[in-house]
């Protein structure tokens, strides 16, 4: 955990209704930040400010970062709000495959060009949670696995840009984290697809699953002052999954 700031932080943190971003949320708020949550769904942490904001939308999303940004000043961008897609690809609809790349991969893009003026003003940083598919792909996840892959390149693509700056990107690569977003797997997951795919995507170090503040940690960490000398780094954080 980082000292409190005068004045607070202002830290946007996308997906905070649920999981890895609300436990994220809740990190960055006990520290002392202002916290803003965007997100389809209202359920945020407590003294988290709600934004509504469907991050496939670029007119939602320059909207909800105008209104986090009424303090001039964006300090932390977290970009966590993400779905998945199983099954095989010659089913994926054209639709299914453009709602993923939307909310996966155009929806840091939007953030990002949004947030970047307020960001340089105020010497911010930018996270975002890829996965572990970005980095070693998986089966029946094309849309996904394109999306993440995606994210975690445009996240070193951006480091590289902005590091004159001063400006830093960098990205968590979660395994399996215990989420909503997982414990519904097995039901979206079609019962006639390779079981071995399911095997991996519970396969992690022996112990307990990685719960969604170990990885809210991990943002943070990369979000404070004590990791300034890091960008573009890509953190795997999957029990040795990749
Ligand atoms: N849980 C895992 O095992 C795991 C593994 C690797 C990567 N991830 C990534 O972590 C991130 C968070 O996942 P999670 O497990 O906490 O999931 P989750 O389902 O618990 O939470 C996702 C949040 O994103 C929000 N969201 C969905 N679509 C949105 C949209 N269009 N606009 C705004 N908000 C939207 C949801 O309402 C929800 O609050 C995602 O990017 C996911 O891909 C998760």
């Amino acid at each position: 955990m980082t000292e409190p700031t005068d004045p607070p932080r202002t830290v946007v943190v996308t997906g905070a209704a649920s999981g890895i971003g609300y436990a994220t949320a809740e990190l960055f708020r006990d520290q002392g930040d202002t916290v803003f949550g965007l997100d389809i769904s209202p359920s945020v942490p407590d003294a988290v400010t709600y934004v509504e904001c469907n991050v496939g939308d670029k007119a939602a999303v320059d909207a909800a970062v105008a209104r986090c940004a009424e303090s001039g000043r964006i300090d932390v961008l977290a970009n966590v709000a993400g779905i998945v897609q199983f099954g095989r690809f010659e089913q994926i609809t054209e639709a299914e495959y453009d709602r993923v790349q939307d909310v996966d991969l155009k929806g840091p893009f939007f953030l990002i060009q949004a947030a970047l003026p307020r960001i340089r003003a105020a010497g911010g940083n930018i996270v975002n949670v890829s996965s572990v598919a970005g980095n070693k792909p998986q089966g029946y996840s094309a849309a996904y696995s394109a999306a993440k892959g995606g994210l975690t390149q445009l996240t070193r693509a951006l480091a590289l840009e902005l590091a004159p700056e001063g400006i830093r990107v960098n990205a968590v690569c979660p395994g399996t984290v215990d989420t909503p977003l997982v414990q519904h797997v097995a039901e979206i997951f079609p019962p006639d697809l390779d079981p071995r795919v399911m095997d991996r995507l519970m396969m992690m170090l022996p112990g307990k699953a990685i719960s969604p503040a170990e990885i809210g940690q991990s943002i943070v960490y990369l979000a404070s002052p004590a990791a300034r000398m890091i960008t573009g780094a890509i953190l795997a954080f999957d029990g040795g999954m990749s």
